[in-house]
C-alpha cells in the first residue's frame, strides 16, 4: 500500500481528542490549512538530517530544548528570545567541551499538543476533561474552556509562523554572534551564586576567542561567527495538524511535514501498528522516538525498522527518558540491542520526563540534582556499552521561573508557587539549565581527555 498522509486515519489512534463538538468544522479548518504556506522548506530539513548523520558518527552533538507546552497565553518576543538566548549559551559550553559542533533544535514554534495520564481531570469533586495543549483546549477550567475548538490549529499555525519568523532573524541577523553569546555567559557567571564554579571554563572560551580574534578570525572576516543555524521540533501528537501541513517536496518528489524540521513520537504513542508511528514513517524529516521504561529490545528494533527502513543516517534520535531511578536498569539493554543490529541511530537523553514528582503542596517538580544524575549516568552508560552520547533533551525556558527544585539558586519546595507558570511540565529557569550545561561539559571534557589519552597510548603501543 502507498503511504498517504492521511492513512494514520485507519489505524487505533491514542492522545488525539475524539470529542469535538463539530467535526466538520474541524474538517474545514484542516482543509484552510493545508492550504497554508508551509512553516519550513523540505531542504532545511534535510541539512538537519545531514548534522544528525554527523552526530550519529560520534562527530557533533544534539542540543534540543524549549517548553514543555508553548501557550497562547505566554506568547511574547521576549519569551522566545530569552528561551533562545539560553539554547545559545548552553551551545556554546557544550561546543567548547564536546569540541565538536552542537546541533540546536528548540521544542518551539509548535510544541502545543500533549498526551494526558489522565483523560479527565477532578478539582473539588468536579470531572472536566483533561486540559491537552493550547492547539486542543483551554486550561481555565470549565466546560466551555475543555472542549476542543478547531479554531485553535490556525492560532497555532499563526503563532508558529511568527515565533518562527523571530528566530530566522535572531539566528541570521547578527543577534547570535558569538561573541555576544560569550558576554551574555560571562554576566550569568557574575550573578549566578555558584559562578566560581564556571569561571575556569569560562575563561578558557575568553581566551580562545580573544586568541582568534587576534589571528583576524572575526564577524567580518568569518560571517558563521554571527550566524548559527537553528531548527524547530515538536512532538508529532495532534496528526490532523500535521497532516494538514505535510507537502510534497517539488525538488525530490518526496513528503515532509512542514510543520517543523523535526518530529518525534512521545512515550505513549509509539505503538508500531498505530496511527503516529504509521504518519511518521512516510515523512521523510527527522524523527525523534522517545525511548522509556517498558521499552521492550525487540520493539525499539521494530520501530527503528518500519520508520527507517534503508537504514539512512541522521534519520532516528532515539531520546532516552528513564528517570534517575530507572536508566541504569532500563537503558543498557536498549544500547546493547541497537548496538548489535548495527543501526544507525543519534542518542539522545531527556532527562527530563522520568525525573517529575508532586510535592505535598501539590506542584509537579523536578529536582535538578536528579535531571543531572539521569545525563550523567546516560554518558557512562552509552560509552560503556561502546556507543556515542549524542545529545540532551530538556524542558526550559528563558524566563525566571521556580518550577524545577534545586540549582545554584537552590530553589525549595516552599520556592516554588511564587513564579510557577508552565501550562503542562516543570522546566529549568534560564539559570538552571545554563547550569547544567556547565556540568555536563565538566563531563564530556573527562570524556574527551581519557579518549584523547587512549588515542595517544594506541599511537604510542
Ligand atoms: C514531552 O516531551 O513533552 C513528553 C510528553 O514526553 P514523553 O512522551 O517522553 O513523556
Ligand atoms: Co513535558
Amino acid at each position: 500500500m502507498t503511504w498517504s498522509p492521511s492513512n494514520w486515519r485507519s489505524k487505533p489512534a491514542k492522545h488525539i481528542p475524539e470529542d469535538y463538538p463539530d467535526t466538520e468544522a474541524l474538517s474545514a479548518v484542516e482543509a484552510q490549512l493545508a492550504g497554508y504556506p508551509p512553516l519550513v522548506f523540505a531542504g532545511e530539513a534535510r541539512r538537519l538530517k545531514q548534522r544528525l548523520s554527523e552526530v550519529a558518527a560520534g562527530k557533533a552533538f544534539l542540543l534540543q530544548g524549549g517548553d514543555c507546552a508553548e501557550s497562547f497565553k505566554e506568547f511574547h518576543p521576549d519569551a522566545i528570545r530569552d528561551t533562545f538566548r539560553v539554547i545559545l549559551q548552553m551551545a556554546v559550553v557544550l561546543t567548547f567541551a564536546a569540541e565538536k559542533p552542537v546541533v540546536k533544535v528548540g521544542r518551539i514554534a509548535g510544541q502545543f499538543a500533549k498526551p494526558r495520564s489522565s483523560p479527565v481531570e477532578m478539582i473539588d469533586g468536579q470531572e472536566l476533561p483533561s486540559y491537552r495543549g493550547d492547539i486542543i483546549n483551554g486550561m481555565d477550567f470549565n466546560s466551555e474552556s475543555r472542549l476542543p475548538d478547531p479554531s485553535r490549529l490556525l492560532q497555532a499555525y499563526a503563532q508558529s509562523a511568527s515565533t518562527l519568523n523571530l528566530l530566522r532573524a535572531f539566528s541570521q541577523g547578527g543577534y547570535a554572534d558569538l561573541n555576544n553569546v560569550h558576554r551574555w555567559m560571562l554576566g550569568f557567571i557574575e550573578r549566578s551564586p555558584q559562578g566560581e564554579k564556571y569561571e575556569a571554563l569560562a575563561d578558557q572560551i575568553s581566551k580562545s576567542l580573544q586568541f582568534m580574534r587576534a589571528c583576524g578570525v572575526t564577524a567580518e572576516s568569518t560571517p558563521n561567527l554571527q550566524q548559527t543555524e537553528f531548527y524547530t521540533s515538536h512532538e508529532a501528537l495532534l496528526l490532523g495538524y500535521e497532516e494538514a501541513l505535510t507537502r510534497i517536496d517539488s525538488t525530490t518528489g518526496e513528503w515532509y511535514d512542514t510543520s517543523a524540521h523535526m518530529l518525534w513520537i512521545g512515550h505513549r504513542t509509539r505503538q508500531v501498528d498505530h496511527a503516529h508511528v504509521e504518519f511518521c514513517k512516510g515523512v521523510k524529516n527527522p524523527i525523534g522516538i522517545k525511548c522509556g521504561p517498558g521499552l521492550e529490545t525487540d520493539e525499539l528494533l521494530r520501530l527503528i525498522d518500519t520508520l527507517n527502513p534503508k537504514d539512512e543516517a541522521g534519520r532516528i534520535v532515539l531520546i532516552a527518558r528513564f528517570g534517575s531511578d530507572n536508566v541504569q536498569d532500563g537503558l543498557p539493554d536498549l544500547v546493547r540491542s541497537v548496538n548489535q543490529s548495527g543501526k544507525n541511530v543519534v542518542w539522545s537523553c531527556d532527562p527530563m520526563h522520568g525525573n517529575t514528582l508532586k510535592t505535598n503542596t501539590g506542584f509537579k517538580t523536578r529536582p535538578v540534582d536528579r535531571i543531572l544524575s539521569e545525563v550523567r549516568d546516560f554518558i557512562d552508560i552509552l560509552s560503556s556499552e561502546g556507543a556515542y552520547p549524542g545529545g540532551v533533551h530538556f524542558e526550559m525556558t528563558g524566563q525566571d521561573v521556580t518550577e524545577c527544585i534545586g540549582g545554584a539558586q537552590a530553589i525549595s519546595e516552599s520556592d516554588l508557587s511564587s513564579r510557577y507558570h508552565t501550562h503542562c511540565d516543570p522546566r529549568l529557569n534560564g539559570e538552571q539549565a545554563l547550569e547544567l550545561a556547565f556540568l555536563i561539559a565538566e563531563k564530556l571534557q573527562s570524556m574527551t581527555e581519557k579518549s584523547r589519552l587512549e588515542d595517544a597510548q594506541k599511537s604510542i603501543a
